[in-house]
């Protein structure tokens, strides 16, 4: 399988520094059937962090505002549905009822400009650019 290619969701200046943002992606599996994906992309400075967007607690979204990831303070991921606390880097629960579990990484690179994934084989039936969920509600 092509596991080496590198999907561009959207450029690096699309998600401000210390923000973050939801994307829906579709990956084939191991057997090529499509799989809807949800992830999301914190920024900060030069570096990424993408995660699935899935709690470790009860397996729903993060975002219960949409592409809402952070706590009020903005230094750490908080799911909006009890409100756990996981670290920007690691994405581990320091805090809440899944406190010691960790969300599940995405890889990314930034290539010339653009947030990648990596690792995976999506299905890509649309232009990258068109991957970027950034019209505002
Ligand atoms: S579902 Fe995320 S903290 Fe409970």
């Amino acid at each position: 399988m092509a596991a080496d290619i590198a999907y561009a969701i959207c450029a690096l200046s699309d998600i401000p520094s210390q923000k973050a943002r939801g994307f829906q992606l579709v990956r084939l599996d191991e057997a090529g059937k499509e799989v809807p994906w949800s992830i999301f992309v914190v920024r900060w400075g030069r570096q990424v962090f993408g995660y699935a967007n899935r709690c470790p607690h009860d397996g729903v979204k993060l975002d219960w505002e949409r592409n809402q990831f952070l706590d009020p303070n903005g230094v750490r991921i908080m799911c909006g549905k009890h409100g756990a606390l996981f670290e920007l880097g690691t994405g581990m629960c320091l805090e809440g009822p899944c406190k010691g579990r960790a969300l599940t990484p995405v890889a990314l690179e930034v290539l010339d400009g653009d947030i990648c994934v990596t690792g995976v084989t999506l299905a890509e039936d649309e232009p990258a650019a068109s991957f970027c969920d950034d019209e505002e509600a």
